[in-house]
């Protein structure tokens, strides 16, 4: 049986530091399913369409990882893909707190699901989405923080004020 890890999240965009996490994750695993959620609650800058797109560049070129989508309960999309492991990265202590929660109701709703904390490079560990696409709406370069085709992506996004 291949072990079969899931590393979900909102993706909004894929980050050098979800990139180093899906690496560190293959390692461990047969296979990676990257897999991007339709997170109501959240208001993505990119469409899911845009987020896989995304994604499915970055990951090219490394074997043994997809990338999908999920909408609904993700213990009820780690069934459906013959998974028991939940991946996630974990940038700092205060991280902890949100994801202890999150694994803890994982693990109440679905008690044979493991939930598996990676770090990522200490270059990473101050990076998100948000900050990211923070500093790329005023201008900054981007290049050193994101994947190229997510370089690519934001700078289309927040057009002629983002250097690459
Ligand atoms: N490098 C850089 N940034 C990282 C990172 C890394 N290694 N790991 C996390 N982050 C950032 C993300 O970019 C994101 O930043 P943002 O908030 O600025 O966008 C933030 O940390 C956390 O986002 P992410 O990892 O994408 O998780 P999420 O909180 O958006 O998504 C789900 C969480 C989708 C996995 C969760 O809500 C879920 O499972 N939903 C399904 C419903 C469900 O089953 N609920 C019950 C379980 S509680």
């Amino acid at each position: 049986m291949p072990r079969i890890a899931v590393y979900p999240g909102s993706f909004d965009p894929i980050t050098n530091g979800h990139m180093d996490i899906v690496r560190r994750a293959r390692r461990l695993f047969d296979k990676v399913i990257l897999t991007v959620a339709v997170n109501r609650s959240k208001n993505s800058t990119f469409t899911l369409k845009e987020r896989v797109a995304m994604a499915k560049a970055c990951v090219r070129g490394l074997s043994g990882v997809e990338v999908d989508t999920f909408e609904g309960l993700l213990v009820d999309y780690l069934k459906k893909r013959g998974s028991r492991v939940i991946i996630r990265g974990v940038r700092a202590v205060s991280d902890m707190e949100y994801e202890f929660q999150m694994a803890s109701m994982n693990r109440a709703i679905s008690p044979e699901v493991e939930s598996v904390f990676l770090m990522p490079d200490e270059r990473y560990t101050y990076l998100s989405s948000s900050i990211i696409k923070e500093v790329a709406r005023m201008g900054a370069r981007v290049g050193d923080y994101l994947p190229a085709p997510a370089v690519e992506a934001v700078r289309k996004r927040f057009s002629r004020r983002t250097r690459p």
